[in-house]
């Protein structure tokens, strides 16, 4: 989304679930206001969840949330008190799921892509612009990358040629900084720290302060 005042670090707001009337006296009440807007882009974003994702009442999105999921909607849970701001989304090409536990945060530019699985357990912070990739998107061949490409825009036939993919575990009480990225076929072990920037291309364990590309335990947490 773009930094304004959308923004979660301009203090922009999340919504909860409300009902036709709620709705209609919010928009009422603020629809010169750009509050409006942002409430009818959430609760299209709550439509996505809803179709999606089997979630709980105190899920919160903000306005740029959204869900993804070709799939039935048991292949996406969201833990009850979860703020979302970001994507979640499962690659149509394949059969992947994804899990966010309780009490976690989802921030702004999130992108969580899974092609077989995605766990984040209960606690969890992922800061603005952090991606988790459980998959390449696309193949390492050049041919069959072309190919790839060819498919997705429709130009030729046939299923998606092999990618590399792997699940990507993080454990409960992980912190993720601004910016990180973790590639497939990565778990990062609980109360750890990511700090911002990394890319995690390898198993961080528990209790530790991960950084840099490729990402390193710098130290434990005690
Ligand atoms: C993770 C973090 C909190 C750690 O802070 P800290 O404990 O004070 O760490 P330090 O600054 O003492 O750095 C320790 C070492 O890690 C390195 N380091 C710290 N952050 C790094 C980063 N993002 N990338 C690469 N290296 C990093 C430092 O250079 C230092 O290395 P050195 O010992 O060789 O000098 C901090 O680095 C960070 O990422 N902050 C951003 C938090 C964020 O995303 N906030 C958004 C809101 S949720």
């Amino acid at each position: 989304m773009p930094i304004n005042s959308s923004h979660a670090f301009a203090r922009g707001a999340n919504f909860t679930q409300g009902g036709p009337l709620i709705g209609a006296l919010c928009a009422l009440i603020y629809r010169c206001a750009r509050l409006s807007l942002e409430w009818m882009a959430a609760q299209a974003a709550f439509r996505s969840f809803r179709r999606s994702a089997v979630i709980s009442d105190r899920l919160s999105l903000g306005p740029s949330a959204w869900c993804y999921n070709p799939g039935p909607p048991q292949r996406v849970a969201i833990g009850g008190g979860t703020t979302c701001r970001g994507i979640v989304r499962c690659e149509n090409w394949s059969q992947g799921s994804i899990s966010v536990g309780q009490d976690c945060y989802i921030g702004d530019d999130c992108i969580l892509s899974c092609a077989c699985r995605i766990t984040i357990g209960n606690h969890c912070l992922l800061a603005h612009g952090v991606q988790v990739f459980d998959n390449d998107t696309h193949p390492i061949n050049p041919e069959d990358r072309e190919r790839d490409f060819r498919i997705l825009r429709g130009e030729a036939a046939g299923s998606k040629p092999a990618i590399g993919m792997a699940p990507v575990d993080i454990g409960d009480r992980v912190w993720i900084g601004f910016g990180a990225s973790v590639l497939k076929g990565v778990r990062i072990g609980r109360n750890s720290v990511i700090a911002a920037g990394s890319v995690v291309t390898r198993d961080i364990p528990e209790n530790s302060l991960a950084a840099g590309n490729p990402a390193r335990v710098i130290r434990k947490i005690s």
